[in-house]
């Protein structure tokens, strides 16, 4: 790879050991896919500091570049926690846990990350620019950032993650790259979709027809929301190796057809009708018993646009003494829940928000303590990926039904 002088004086360890390493790292990252030389990174986003991804070894790691002395170079944002501190006790999370939890909430501090713990950095002021290169780490934010934003990032792991936030760098290569970011399969939409399920569920169908193929969807609808993409970035990552996806007339590098494609033609195109809906849904919804236990809303992050929709859908209603109702989000769009009075009718209801955590990263134990046999969500993504997790079967349906699931105690 070419290096700068600035790079190869990091290389030489003028700025330190970290730093070297760091170096050292993205080079041979590069080196792996062929880059011809680093680029210039202003926003990173860390995966894997909850306790359960982020191990013994890898506390270990984070904790010896705190103590190091060096600090992030750029601006840094981090996943959820194994927990939500302020409601531990209730989270089945053991003491121990918490503490070792909150050591790398310290730690991270330390380091200079802004410590939001979300995997939607994007709805807390990790906004990057349409073409600006980025480093980020969680999936769903990938996907998210390259298709809705039109930023350039590969998926970063832990690693690679924090060695760009200290240097600043990240090898060009892959997503960076104009040529490996153009469609290559079509989705014609022949059906009305009403609300994010519907879109995870379309994702769902697509990134199963062809798992390494960047999608295409065509005749979506002009007035889709940032909460439907969401939930359609978070999806993808989880059926199909794809980082990105277009969404013609309505992602910036689809204005259209042809663009989506690079000019060149598509090697399928599939219809996604109302029955192709109904299958999508209905593959995912595992859970054989009709009991009802842990109602889960709010993967990705629910944004405060989908509380005020579970707001609207709870209100006045109470939730069946078995079942907990659980709203995941970060901490600033809680905060502003609180301030819109959402979060007091949702624990009047008997759910409560939860922030800052998701439960794929409990821990096996966790769930174990908390006694819970399935979950029952809207999220194609966390019915998909909390089964293979926590080995418990999951529900997944629309909001309303979540909601109606969660009064009645039974799946309908
Ligand atoms: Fe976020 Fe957890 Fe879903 S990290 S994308 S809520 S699986």
């Amino acid at each position: 790879m070419e290096l700068t002088f600035d790079e190869k004086r990091i290389l030489g360890g003028e700025d330190g050991d970290v730093l070297r390493k760091s170096m050292e790292l993205l080079i041979a990252i590069g080196e792996a896919f062929d880059a011809p030389r680093m680029i210039d990174v202003n926003s990173v986003h860390i995966t894997s500091v909850a306790l359960n991804t982020l191990r013994e070894a890898g506390k270990g790691l984070i904790e010896k570049i705190a103590n190091s002395g060096a600090r992030f170079k750029v601006f840094t944002t981090v996943n959820p926690l194994a927990t939500d501190y302020t409601q531990w006790e209730v989270l089945g999370i053991s003491k121990e846990e918490l503490l070792k939890q909150l050591e790398v909430v310290d730690t991270m501090r330390k380091t200079g990350a802004i410590l939001c713990h979300t995997c939607t950095p994007y709805l807390v002021g990790n906004i990057p620019r349409f073409g600006e290169h980025i480093a980020w780490g969680e999936a769903s934010a990938v996907i998210f950032a390259n298709s809705v934003l039109g930023a350039r990032t590969n998926p970063e792991g832990g690693p690679s993650g924090l060695a760009s936030a200290l240097t600043g760098r990240t090898p060009l290569y892959g997503l960076h790259l104009e040529e490996n970011r153009v469609g290559q399969f079509i989705i014609r939409v022949n059906t009305a979709l009403r609300e994010p399920t519907e879109y995870g569920a379309l994702v769902l169908f697509g990134g199963r027809v062809h798992k390494e193929l960047i999608p295409v969807f065509v005749n979506l609808p002009q007035g889709i929301n940032w909460d439907a993409l969401k939930m359609m970035s978070a999806i993808l990552h989880s059926v199909s190796s794809a980082k990105m996806f277009h969404a013609v007339g309505i992602t910036p590098e689809a204005k259209t057809e042809e663009q989506a494609l690079g000019g060149k033609k598509a090697v399928d195109v599939i219809d996604f009708g109302k029955k192709e809906l109904e299958k999508a849904i209905q593959s995912l919804d595992q859970a054989t018993k009709a009991d009802v236990d842990l109602v889960y809303l709010g993967c990705p992050h629910c944004s405060i646009n989908e509380i005020r929709e579970i707001v609207k859908e709870v209100n006045g209603r109470k939730v069946n003494s078995n079942v907990s109702l659980w709203v995941s989000t970060s901490l600033p769009v809680k905060a502003l829940a609180d301030r819109m009075g959402f979060s007091e009718v949702i624990e009047q209801a008997g759910g409560k928000i939860i922030s800052e955590t998701c439960p794929v990263l409990f821990t096996n134990q966790t769930i174990r303590n908390l006694g819970f046999q399935s979950l029952t969500t809207n999220s194609a993504d966390m019915a998909f990926v909390f089964p293979m997790v926590h080995g418990l079967k999951a529900h997944f349906g629309r909001l309303g039904q979540c909601i109606n699931a969660a009064v009645s105690g039974t799946w309908e």
